[in-house]
């Protein structure tokens, strides 16, 4: 293709898409696009597929994951201009522009283990599209990244146009979403960011967004500002929900209360009112690893000062989960082996399904390790995730006596059955209205509550009749 003609299509507007990695971000992301930009062919595709089948399913209770208002937006869509697919070549082949929107865990093993991010799969797609991409393809990197990854994604891609008739430009578009309100985020976000240095392209994913983000809102910037930027914004968070939780735990040793000082400090406009919610620690698939990512690469840039400044962050957080742990075992009369504690929650906040560094998993295992036999409730977690996450499957022994187990119970009510204890990990709605009256009649005695969200109703449960212990309050 001669070079104006590459040129002229790079002006052209977007006419389809294809989003490699069907997960939390790429699905939701795709349909809200397809839903505002009815004119462009949306393709989701993925390597997994039992993952596209679920997307594909007609019950939407069977979509692969939960969010609220999704269901909406896909019976608007699905079908018109949003599909998913496991033919991950003919959509590239097809697209304008191909979304990278694929898995970026923490290395396990290796260089960087336990830091860096395994790039493996991104390496992998971005092959794939220098492979069957045709004419010209504008590549936008959607996973978390450490910065400079384009760099990596130019480099192949620049090796593949080399005598051949395609071109691509590269993109960073961090995404911002949360879970639980992804769809509410996508939809009126604070801010979308589109790092890069081809005009033309940039343009082009901006007008995207212009069909329904304003204009101000839409930021560019250089490629790495726009990859540092989504780590820092993490980090940030992050280290806010550190920091009330480390002054939580000084609330409860000193008798203040740490609603009370996070609505203190939070009514200053400088600090500002979010965020400032204490809890059994920070989880999700996004803070942790982006803080490691940072802490790796001010490592490599030899600022070791900055590096360890930002783990703290992460320690914090893991010594919160454990401290929660330790506790209840402690209050427990120093042991738990054999019994049945009840588990209010699994996923790692509310209005998702998603378990990926749940501080519920942490806490789990600490009170396994201990004997117990934990009764687990949640109305979104699948039974099958969470014998992934704890390593052992359902089961329950009252007379084990060197591992504990645990089993799912229908209701939060049937969890508490002869339990000592009742743990509430998520804040599911749920959780703030629970008939302790009900509870405490079916629990051995003395019968606690530990609520690690300060989210139950506290004084009716010790009305109850209930030893409350509430994160934060002294
Ligand atoms: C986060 C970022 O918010 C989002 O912008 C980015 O794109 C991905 O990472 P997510 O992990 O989905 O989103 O959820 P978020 O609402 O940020 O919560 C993360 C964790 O912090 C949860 O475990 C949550 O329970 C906890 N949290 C949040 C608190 O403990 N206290 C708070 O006040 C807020
Ligand atoms: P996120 O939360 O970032 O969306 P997920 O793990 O939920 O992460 O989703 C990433 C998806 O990307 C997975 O469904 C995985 O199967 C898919 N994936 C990873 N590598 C490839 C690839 N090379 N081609 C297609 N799909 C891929």
């Amino acid at each position: 293709m001669p070079v104006t003609d590459k040129y002229f299509m790079a002006l052209a507007a977007v006419r389809k898409i294809c989003c490699i990695g069907a997960g939390y971000v790429g699905g939701p992301t795709m349909a809200v696009i397809a839903d505002r930009c009815p004119e462009i062919e949306v393709t989701v595709v993925d390597l997994n597929a039992a993952r596209i089948a679920a997307w594909n399913s007609l019950d939407l209770a069977q979509l692969p994951i939960y969010e609220p208002g999704l269901d909406a937006v896909l019976q608007r869509a699905r079908g018109r201009n949003l599909h998913f697919s496991t033919d991950v070549d003919q959509a590239i082949a097809a697209a304008d522009m191909v979304f990278l929107s694929v898995n970026t865990p923490t290395k396990t093993r290796g260089v960087g283990a336990g830091q860096a991010s395994d790039l493996r799969w991104i390496e992998a797609c971005t092959r794939q599209v220098a492979a069957a991409a045709k004419g010209h393809t504008i590549v936008v990197e959607k996973s978390t990244l450490p910065v400079r990854t384009a760099e990596t994604i130019q480099a192949i891609l620049a090796a593949a146009q080399v005598g051949e008739d395609k071109s691509f430009a590269v993109l960073s578009n961090p995404e911002f979403l949360a879970e639980g309100t992804a769809i509410n985020d996508l939809e009126n976000p604070d801010r979308v960011l589109i790092g890069g240095n081809d005009a033309a392209a940039l343009n082009a994913l901006a007008e995207i967004y212009e069909h329904w983000v304003p204009t101000v809102k839409i930021l560019r910037t250089n490629l790495w500002s726009s990859e540092l930027s989504k780590l820092t914004a993490n980090a940030f968070l992050a280290q806010r929900i550190s920091s009330i939780n480390s002054i939580a735990a000084l609330c409860e040793a000193t008798g203040a209360d740490v609603k009370e000082v996070a609505k203190a400090i939070g009514s200053d406009s400088r600090i500002g009112n979010r965020f400032l919610q204490s809890g059994p620690g920070y989880g999700g698939s996004c803070f942790q690893k982006d803080i490691l990512n940072l802490v790796y690469l001010c490592g490599y840039y030899g600022l070791a000062e900055v590096a360890s400044y930002w783990q703290q962050v992460v320690q914090l957080n893991n010594w919160q989960q454990q401290r929660i742990a330790r506790l209840v075992v402690q209050k427990l009369f120093n042991t738990v082996n054999g019994k049945r504690i009840a588990m209010l929650g699994f996923a790692f906040k509310a209005n998702t399904n998603d378990t990926r560094e749940s501080p519920a998993i942490r806490i789990a295992k600490e009170l396994l390790e201990e004997g117990a036999q934990l009764a687990i409730h949640d109305p979104k977690v699948n039974p099958d995730q969470i014998s992934k996450d704890l390593a052992q499957p359902p089961g329950l022994d009252m007379a084990a006596d060197v591992h504990g187990g645990w089993s799912m119970a229908p209701s939060p009510l049937e969890a508490c059955i002869g339990a000592d204890a009742v743990i509430v990990v998520t804040e599911w709605q749920q959780y703030f209205h629970l008939d302790w009256q009900a509870i405490y009649a079916v629990m051995r005695k003395p019968a606690w509550l530990f609520d690690t969200r300060a989210i139950a109703d506290g004084k009716a449960a010790l009305a109850a009749g209930m030893q409350v212990w509430t994160v934060g309050e002294g």
